[in-house]
């Protein structure tokens, strides 16, 4: 009776921790390069603290299309201008994109060489901050590359739940990238962004002293 307990107890442990065993099966690399050593999912303090700008990536791990897909649609819960959602995304994931894409990142190309993934942000012009075809106030366009930029930072932040790392290009030959991804005159071309694994710690970056960005009245 005694033995059949423990079996029993054992047969519950295993199933529990099969249960709790990790988000979309990603490994990282190593616990530094996983938001979370101890939980399936980070909180949102480890996901900001561990997220970084990463020039250097592990050529042995690859990321699947179903990845991509499930990191995309959770930037589609971004807010955007009226919900116009002017972002779109061209991903690179295949052999011969990748290289063409890392040729039109300029002096990024050693940086992202082993980046399994570059996906290109764009955001269509005329929508956000726009009404009856005119600009509402005086940022314009500039609302569209906002809300780009908001897009962005949620694929960033969830890349970085999943495991994943980036780093966002801005030095990029966005003619090249027109060309590369048939992207129409209608739609304006922001970032290169390159997903990941890291391979090795980043540099952490300073930050400007607190109150000379943030005024209180
Ligand atoms: C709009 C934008 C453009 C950037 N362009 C580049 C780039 O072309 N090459 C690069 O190595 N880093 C680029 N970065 C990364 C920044 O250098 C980086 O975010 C900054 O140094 C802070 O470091 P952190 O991201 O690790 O916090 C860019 C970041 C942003 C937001």
């Amino acid at each position: 009776m005694y033995k059949k307990i423990l079996f029993c107890a054992a047969m519950a442990l295993m199933i529990l921790s099969g249960c709790n065993s990790g988000n979309s099966g990603n490994k990282a690399a190593s616990p530094a390069a996983t938001p979370s050593a101890s939980a399936s999912s980070p909180t949102f303090d480890e996901v900001l603290k561990t997220r970084r700008s990463i020039r250097s990536y592990d050529a042995s791990k690859k990321i699947t299309e179903a990845e991509v897909r499930t990191l995309l649609t959770a930037v589609q819960e971004a807010p955007s201008w009226a919900n116009f959602q002017p972002s779109k995304y061209y991903v690179a994931i295949g052999k011969e994109k990748l290289e063409a894409v890392q040729n039109l990142v300029g002096g990024n190309k050693d940086r992202i060489i082993n980046a399994p993934v570059l996906i290109v942000s764009t955001f269509e012009k005329g929508k956000s901050g726009f009404f009856d075809g005119k600009a509402l106030n005086e940022i314009g366009e500039g609302w569209g590359a906002y809300d780009n930029g908001l897009s962005n930072c949620y694929l960033i932040m969830q890349a970085r739940a999943m495991g994943f790392d980036t780093l966002i290009m801005g030095m990029r030959d966005s003619d090249g990238l027109r060309k590369e991804f048939n992207i129409p005159a209608e739609e304006t071309v922001m970032a290169v962004i390159a997903l990941g694994y890291r391979s090795g710690e980043p540099k952490q970056p300073g930050h400007r002293p607190f109150d000379e960005v943030v005024k209180f009245f």
